[in-house]
């Protein structure tokens, strides 16, 4: 496993990050606890030292579980702990809420769900754009001082949005998605992360599972994945014939399909860590091996260049 600084802070995180999402049945149905404790055991045995993970996660059950686990382990210390708060699930139905108090009262339930004196990355999940950034620095500043917070950072935000927050607070880190099937903040996002020092957790590496190499065309994706235009039909179809030439391209590498995909968004040097959603000990073991080099240069750009057409043929095919 290879290990970097996260942008400017003092955090030497895994080039892989074991995501949490997946204790969300709302999105993924309900996920056994048992195979998704193992995995962490196994991620920890396979050098992974970076944890992500949402207050909204299962509204709260991700944080409760993972910080069950670590107290029953003894692990919370060998873990880096990067956990979000905006959506507010515990007054009535969920509303994005950044206000200065509910700030302070997020982080605080987190604490008690992960069963942990402090927070290394705290994040906010998305753009709030009816709380002044000043109110948000004012909270932050709070749980900096009381040490229960180690570093902020955000979430799904623009160049824009970061600065507005960055003329109030440090912004040490940005999760944005970024994979094969999805490229935009090259253009923008990630020169200015680049530019200011600010590490990024990209998430959705596998596209949520479409780069695994484990679907085949007449498969069914169920659940909510199977609402976006790729996830079905001939959009499917045309993606998953990309995949099976990609797969070539992994073998000739001695890789897997889900390392290969990793390994292509960890060699963007704006990259810090790849954020892996894991359900079971396959899902971490499966791309663990992606962190150990980068791509060389003609394959990066013969991959990005298989992935741009088969996306517009998707597409367009999903829209005809
Ligand atoms: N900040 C945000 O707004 C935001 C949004 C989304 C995610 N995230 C974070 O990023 C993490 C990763 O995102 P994601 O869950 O969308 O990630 P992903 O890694 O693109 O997709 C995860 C899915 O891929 C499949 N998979 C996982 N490992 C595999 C392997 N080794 N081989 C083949 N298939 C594999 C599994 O689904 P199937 O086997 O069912 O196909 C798994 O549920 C989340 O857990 C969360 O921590 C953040």
């Amino acid at each position: 496993m290879q290990y970097t600084q996260l942008g400017h802070t003092d955090l030497n995180v895994s080039r892989i990050c074991f995501g949490c999402w997946q204790l969300s049945p709302s999105f993924w149905g309900e996920v056994p606890t048992g195979p998704w404790a193992e995995a962490v055991r196994r991620a920890h045995e396979l050098g992974v030292n970076f944890i992500d993970t949402a207050d909204a996660y299962g509204d709260g059950h991700a944080e409760t579980e993972l910080g069950k686990l670590l107290k029953k382990d003894g692990t919370r210390d060998q873990f880096i702990i990067a956990t979000k708060f905006y959506w507010n699930f515990a007054d009535g139905p969920r509303h994005p809420d950044t206000t200065h108090d509910y700030i302070l009262r997020a982080c605080e339930a987190s604490l008690q769900r992960l069963q942990t004196d402090r927070i290394d990355l705290y994040q906010i999940h998305a753009w709030d754009p009816i709380t002044r950034p000043d109110e948000v620095a004012r909270a932050f500043a709070t749980l900096k001082q009381q040490g229960k917070v180690r570093w902020f950072g955000v979430s799904n935000l623009n160049p824009e949005q970061m600065d507005l927050y960055r003329r109030h607070f440090d912004v040490s880190c940005l999760q944005p998605p970024y994979s094969l099937l999805a490229r935009d903040i090259e253009t923008r996002e990630l020169p200015y992360c680049l530019n200011h020092n600010i590490g990024v957790i990209n998430y959705s590496p596998l596209f949520r599972g479409l780069l695994g190499g484990h679907y085949r065309p007449d498969s069914i994706i169920t659940g909510n994945r199977a609402k976006g235009p790729l996830y079905h039909g001939e959009g499917l179809r045309i993606v998953l014939a990309a995949v099976e030439e990609a797969k070539k391209i992994a073998a000739g590498l001695g890789l897997t399909m889900p390392e290969l995909a990793l390994r292509w968004t960890l060699t963007n040097p704006a990259i810090t860590s790849a954020i892996a959603g894991v359900r079971k000990p396959e899902h971490i073991e499966g791309v663990a091996k992606a962190a150990e080099t980068t791509l060389p240069q003609k394959i990066w750009h013969d991959l990005a260049s298989l992935f741009v057409k088969a996306k517009s043929d998707a597409l367009a095919a999903a829209k005809a």
